[in-house]
């Protein structure tokens, strides 16, 4: 090879390695994938808060997962603060990193960070929350939210034996006190719970089977700012004292969120409900909830909730992780809705999983075989 050949291999090669190490920075991550090993790529999780469980297990969850896969991760909580969230994605992008994973606190706040994404080439993925009002999400991971209400509402049926497990008419006819609590309304995903759980109760607020004795029926009326159990609390107490005064009783309680379900479980509690309190119990309502955590596994193991929709952030987190490789590959992830997630801007093509429905008899096969919870955990009401 003449000195000038190798010169210029050497320029080359040079290049290429300029171009490599460029595949872990801003701008490169849908044409560099190819080249970057995994190992040079650096994947930011945003997560909301560390107050809840799941979203804990959920940052585990993707970070476990990718470095396995030889990504470098970058978990960050943001304590449901929508600044703290802001400047962490901010950081995210300037600091170079190749991919987002983004569960948002406020469904709207990230507009302008996303816009900086989109302009370094980063691709975003939204998890669980579906981020809106922006064209700058390129994928969405998530649960079929609306069933997820479809199947709080039937759990609040079942429970109070208006319908049999099997979904046959049960042998109870009413008419029931019940309350409606919904999730926060900045989040994309409280609205899906609450219409498809009011869709399933209406027939039986029509006719007045069911009677929401606060009148409280609006998703404004019944929402939770935060999902914050003791603002679920406050409300609960509030809803007794003001509805609940002249002697009349709650049956059922419609809670999108476990969180919300020990807020209002509290509430109850403190006003004579519950067979632990007082000598001559109030019944405990039917109260249904989301996500499994394990306070409430054990509050359902042990008669107190009634039911919760178990949501696997496992296959959560390996759906994110699917995804976020076919971006770093220059692909596109394989949707299983291309219709649904509306965010205002466009439809994000979006991948949904399963859920279930548990009651006390389903704890066992359903959490405890499949490894979620260990029966110790259920016990004691507390992870590890
Ligand atoms: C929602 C999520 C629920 C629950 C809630 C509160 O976005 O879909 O499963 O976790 O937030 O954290």
């Amino acid at each position: 090879m003449s000195r000038k050949l190798r010169l210029t291999a050497l320029a080359g090669a040079l290049a290429m390695g300029l171009v490599a190490c460029g595949g872990s920075g801003a701008g490169s991550s849908s044409s560099a994938g190819e080249s970057a090993a995994p190992a040079d790529q650096t994947i930011g999780v945003s997560m909301p808060t560390q107050t809840s469980e799941r979203w804990i297990a959920d940052g585990n969850a993707v970070k476990d997962q990718l470095e396995k896969k030889g990504y470098k991760v970058d978990l960050q909580y943001a304590n449901n603060d929508i600044p703290t969230q802001s400047q962490q994605v901010d950081q995210m992008i300037t600091q170079g990193e190749d991919l987002l994973v983004v569960a948002a606190i406020d469904g709207t706040a990230l507009s302008s960070q996303l816009q900086a994404a989109a302009d370094a080439g980063i691709p975003v993925i939204s998890y669980d929350r579906l981020i809106r009002d922006t064209p700058n999400v390129d994928f969405y991971v998530s649960f079929d939210n609306y069933k997820v209400g479809v199947a709080q509402g039937t759990a609040l049926l079942t429970g109070l034996g208006l319908l049999n497990k099997d979904g046959s008419k049960g042998t109870a006819t009413g008419p029931f006190n019940i309350e409606l609590f919904a999730g926060s309304l900045d989040d994309n995903n409280a609205g899906f719970f609450f219409n498809g759980a009011v869709d399933t109760l209406k027939p039986y607020l029509d006719d007045g089977t069911l009677v929401v004795k606060s009148g409280q029926t609006s998703i404004e009326q019944a929402a939770t700012l935060r999902w914050d159990q003791e603002t679920a609390q406050k409300r609960m107490e509030d809803l007794l004292t003001k509805s609940y005064n002249d002697g009349s009783k709650v049956a059922g309680v419609l809670s999108p969120y476990d969180g919300i379900s020990r807020g209002v479980i509290t509430a109850l509690q403190n006003a004579g409900y519950g067979p632990t309190l007082t000598s001559q119990p109030l019944a405990m309502p039917v109260i249904t909830g989301q996500d499994a955590e394990i306070a409430s596994v054990k509050l359902i193991n042990d008669g107190v909730q009634s039911s919760t929709v178990f949501k696997d952030t496992r296959t959560l987190a390996a759906q994110a992780v699917t995804a976020a490789e076919a971006f770093l590959k220059g692909d596109k992830p394989e949707a299983n809705d291309t219709k649904t997630y509306d965010n205002g801007q466009k439809v994000v093509p979006s991948y949904l999983l399963p859920i279930q429905t548990v009651y006390k008899d389903d704890i066992q096969k359903v959490l405890i075989d499949s490894g979620y919870w260990t029966a110790d955990e259920v016990a004691k009401g507390q992870a590890g």
